[in-house]
């Protein structure tokens, strides 16, 4: 059984919650990789509808292991709140572990995040506002306080404290009041507590996985249009969503990565600044943003929309090499007469189909195709050879242009409104 990971290949929100819930049905264990609880992945299935943050998309398995990797951070407190609210809804996470190596995503780490944006001015890169970068930016200078650190809460307090003589400088200079040290390691060790023995060495678990064949599902937030290396940096996450990042987050050697599905929306949304060549403007944008609900599950900001920017999922694709690809939300795209299909851009007077830096993508413009679309509802299709010829071309143009076959199809928000 391969290793799967489920990897964003535009700007993140591509619908990777629904598609890891519906592999997760079948896997033995699910693990998020990077990132924190800027994650928004929305899971539509028979026990209502969720937001989730910081927990594998593989909780509504009872018999999957979740695990929250190593390579995430990890704010505790929004950590136990997302698990109270599912244990709410009746759904067990008594499967849930929390990799002890994970770095604390920590209460001055959410504060430098709104003042670091709010001092960037007009400069700002539209994070999420959850303390993701400053939390990273602490792991890579050596500042970090990894999760297994609350076992000695002496020490922890310690840490804490000595943190905290830097960062608070920083946030009265900023002008903002400096945080108690006692009650900002309270608040992480009660919410440890609440944790208790879900805190683990996820090592051995990953490889007695492996070594026994089990099904493997590696859970990745964002997409590589907002991967630290890849991306359109500045306005890129702290981690590394792509394929690559999923081996050192997991734990989990990278030659055991059989699979690696790419998940694209049939057109394009980006949440925060930078460029984004496909975009929408004025009614236009308006009009397919309320019609297919776009609004950022974590911030609830207005998503910006585009069309499908092949140049974005093949430059994804390039970096993972997908083993397939899941396009999601077709059905949306049911409301037009023609979709234009961005296939190339026009830079400096040439076309390239190559992804350059940020500044320059900056001043890059879409060359479109236009595509025939099909005007109707794709309710009640159980597969993709009764979709309409106009629907099946389109799917075909977007495997021709990413270079990459498309395994599973999503036309409407619950799991079971999948083409596989
Ligand atoms: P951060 O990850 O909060 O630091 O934000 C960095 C960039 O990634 C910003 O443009 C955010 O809007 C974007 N971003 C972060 N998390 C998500 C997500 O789950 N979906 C979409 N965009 C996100």
């Amino acid at each position: 059984m391969p290793v799967t990971a489920v990897v964003g290949a535009q700007w993140g929100d591509e619908g990777k919650g629904k598609i890891t819930d519906l592999l997760a049905q079948e896997a033995d264990v699910v693990i998020r990789y990077q990132g924190g609880n800027n994650a928004g992945h929305t899971v539509v299935n028979q026990h209502g509808t969720f937001k989730l943050h910081l927990v594998p998309s593989g909780i509504f398995n009872p018999n999957a292991l979740c695990i929250v990797g190593p390579g995430t951070v990890v704010d505790l407190k929004v950590l136990c709140e997302e698990l109270r609210n599912l244990e709410a809804h009746g759904i067990s996470t008594a499967n849930l572990r929390v990799s002890d190596r994970a770095h604390l995503l920590m209460p001055y780490h959410t504060l430098l995040d709104r003042l670091d944006e709010r001092e960037r001015g007009r400069q700002k890169l539209g994070t999420t506002g959850q303390g993701v970068g400053p939390a990273y930016a602490d792991k890579v200078a050596r500042h970090g306080i990894q999760v297994y650190e609350v076992r000695d809460p002496k020490r922890f307090r310690a840490h804490v404290a000595h943190e905290l003589e830097t960062k608070n400088k920083v946030i009265e200079r900023f002008g903002d009041k400096p945080l108690d040290a006692k009650q900002v390691a309270d608040e992480v060790l009660s919410a440890a507590a609440t944790l208790g023995d879900r805190i683990v060495d996820t090592l051995p678990l990953v490889e007695d996985a492996v070594r026994t064949d089990a099904r493997v599902l590696l859970e990745g937030q964002l997409g590589a249009m907002r991967d630290l290396d890849w991306g359109i940096y500045p306005y890129v996450t702290s981690s590394n969503p792509l394929a690559g990042g999923a081996a050192v987050g997991a734990g989990i050697p990278p030659r055991y990565i059989t699979r690696v599905i790419g998940v694209v929306k049939a057109y394009s949304t980006a949440v925060g600044e930078g460029p984004f060549p496909t975009e929408m403007h004025g009614k236009e944008g308006d009009a397919l943003r309320e019609m297919a609900n776009e609004y950022g599950a974590t911030t609830g900001r207005p998503r910006r929309v585009g069309w499908f920017d092949a140049v974005a999922a093949r430059h994804a694709h390039r970096l993972n090499a997908f083993t397939e690809l899941a396009v999601t939300k077709l059905d949306v795209l049911g409301a037009y007469r023609e979709i234009p299909f961005c296939v190339a851009y026009r830079l400096d007077g040439r076309t390239t189909t190559d992804m350059p830096p940020t500044a320059v993508l900056e001043r890059a413009t879409p060359v479109y195709e236009t595509c025939v679309g099909w005007c109707g509802a794709l309710a009640g299709v159980s597969d993709r050879d009764h979709l309409p010829k106009a629907a099946r071309d389109y799917l075909a143009k977007i495997e021709a242009s990413v270079g990459a076959p498309i395994g599973m199809v999503g036309i409407g928000p619950e799991r079971s409104a999948t083409l596989l």
